[in-house]
């Protein structure tokens, strides 16, 4: 898994939606991108122009209705079930709003276990909790946070516990998808500071969804635009 020139590729992506009397309506076509280890590319674009949709195509999680998404010369989308399950815990995702990252019936700590013990499959609770320890420790959270419920913590506290889980599972790619547009400013910064800490240290590739020109401006080497 160490060598490779691009953390994802695709090529000449289309994808449209039927709408209400089957009339269709398309977001976007010819679309093409590259993204190296390490690169922060922003998307932007007004609401509902396709950046979610694009995400989820590059991550494999919905079907382009024309082009290919490509990982180290591999199509994702035409590759056989089980290696798109092998390849699933590398593409990550971390989405617009907060309280559906995490399930609502596990502790953030029962959720984070599940992530160590099924990445790595470590059964040893005091190396669990080491890791756990150091990648929460990594987004400046509080151990005594690990036992509540997502109802019982902030949108920013939960955006910095997923952030924690990518960085527990170390991704080739991520797609961050608006993942500041809730937060308060302060948060905001903390958020960005960290994604681009991860792809400077992790080497991932990140895919950063916003509709804040500044934000990306911060973080991204490049910004491409969608239109309507
Ligand atoms: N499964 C689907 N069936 C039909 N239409 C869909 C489906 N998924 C998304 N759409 C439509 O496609 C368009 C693009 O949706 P998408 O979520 O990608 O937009 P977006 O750019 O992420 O918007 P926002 O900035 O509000 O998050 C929207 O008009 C949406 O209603
Ligand atoms: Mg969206």
């Amino acid at each position: 898994m160490n060598s490779y020139k691009y953390c994802i590729q695709a090529e000449n992506l289309s994808k449209s939606f039927c709408r209400k009397g089957g009339k269709k309506r398309g977001l976007f076509s010819g679309f093409s991108i590259e993204v190296k280890p390490g690169e922060i590319i922003g998307l932007s674009g007004p609401s509902g122009c396709g950046k979610t949709t694009l995400g989820d195509i590059l991550l494999g999680l919905k079907h382009p209705d024309t082009g290919k998404v490509f990982w180290n010369g591999n199509g994702i989308n035409g590759s056989g079930k089980s290696s798109r399950m092998a390849l699933r815990p590398y593409f990550q995702k971390i989405y617009q709003d907060p309280p559906t990252s995490f399930p609502p019936h596990q502790t953030i700590e029962e959720a984070l276990t599940d992530v160590v013990k099924n990445k790595y499959s470590i059964g040893r609770k005091d190396i669990i909790n080491r890791r756990i320890l150091a990648a929460i420790k990594d987004v400046d959270l509080d151990k005594e946070l690990l036992k509540r419920y997502p109802r019982q913590l902030s949108g920013g506290e939960i955006q910095r516990f997923a952030l924690s889980r990518v960085l527990l599972l170390k991704p080739i790619f991520l797609v961050a998808d608006e993942p500041t547009s809730r937060l308060d400013l302060s948060v905001q910064a903390k958020i960005v500071r960290l994604l681009m800490r991860l792809a400077k240290e992790r080497r991932t590739g990140v895919l950063f969804i916003s509709h804040d020109p500044a934000l990306l401006r911060v973080a991204c080497k490049k910004v491409l635009s969608f239109g309507r």
